[in-house]
């Protein structure tokens, strides 16, 4: 990794301890996800319908359950992901699930994809929550995005919401810009989202909003037709201590409060190049 940006080496160190403490976390219960072979999320599944027989590639899929998920479904998954702890552990548990046969995971920065996938094409691309802010660039993102789109093809994005990123870990005020900014956050903190039986060794990370402005601008200058976008008042874990669980896997605002866009789902087709006069 010679060439790698500083805050990549420094992201990646990061996640290199996340994925360790992650598997053995009651937040991702890998033990249940094996026993209770869960597929696709039903909102995934109102999304995507039938992806038996399907490409599907999930940019920065950490230890590959979202992306084995799919496999169960019938998909031929590749999971990409920069982390060679996250990607050992995702190859395992393929191993494990009896799901080898139809995944795929292979190490890259999600930046450089398109060459570490040799040219693949996809029928669809899924980015699941937690993805966009350890990228500086969102158009760059949506360039790798677009590129590795067969014509036709759908990209699935479901991430938290720039205005919760912009907003402070403690108490309900703004810590953040909204917009996509040269100068990331810098975060020392020694924890994570998880559950965890150790402090992270490598603390430091460096993080980039991007409005959603920004992200839909991105995805449409790189031949992406945005077909649904919603804002949710809910995410997946509880960020804040005052969000109350209002399902598995489902933290909320509480009526006290306001309505806040806590996370967003995007869906987008790739747009078909023109036909030849
Ligand atoms: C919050 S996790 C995604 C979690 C996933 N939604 C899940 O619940 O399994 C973010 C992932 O992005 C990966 N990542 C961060 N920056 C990356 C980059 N530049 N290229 C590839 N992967 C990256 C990390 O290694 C990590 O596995």
């Amino acid at each position: 990794m010679g060439d790698e940006p500083a805050y990549a080496a420094a992201n990646r160190a990061n996640w290199d301890d996340r994925a360790g403490i992650h598997l053995e976390s009651a937040f991702y219960d890998v033990e249940g996800w094996l026993r209770d072979q869960p597929g696709p999320r039903p909102r995934e599944i109102d999304a995507l319908g039938d992806v038996a027989g399907l490409r599907l590639l999930h940019l920065q899929c950490h230890f590959g359950l979202d992306t084995l998920a799919f496999a169960r479904a019938g998909a031929e998954v590749t999971g990409l992901d920069f982390s060679p702890v996250a990607v050992g552990n995702a190859r395992r548990l393929a191993e494990r699930a009896g799901l080898a046969a139809r995944a795929t995971f292979v190490c890259a920065d999600v930046y450089d994809a398109v060459e570490a996938l040799g040219g693949d094409a996809f029928d669809i691309v899924y980015v699941s929550l937690g993805a966009l802010c350890w990228l500086p660039s969102v158009d760059r993102w949506a360039a790798v995005v677009g590129a590795l789109l067969a014509p036709g093809g759908r990209l699935y994005l479901h991430d938290v919401h720039p205005l919760a990123w912009s907003l402070s870990d403690d108490e309900l005020t703004f810590a953040h810009t909204y917009f996509e900014e040269r100068e990331p956050f810098v975060d020392d903190s020694d924890q994570t989202y998880t559950d965890a039986t150790r402090p992270l060794a490598h603390r430091r990370s460096y993080e980039w909003n991007h409005s959603l402005g920004e992200t839909v601008t991105a995805l449409v200058a790189h031949g992406l037709r945005i077909t649904q976008l919603t804002e949710h008042d809910w995410t997946v874990w509880q960020r804040w201590p005052w969000l109350v669980q209002t399902g598995p896997h489902q933290w909320s605002v509480p009526p006290a409060i306001p309505r806040l866009p806590l996370t967003f789902t995007l869906s987008a087709d790739r747009v078909l190049p023109p036909e030849p006069r």
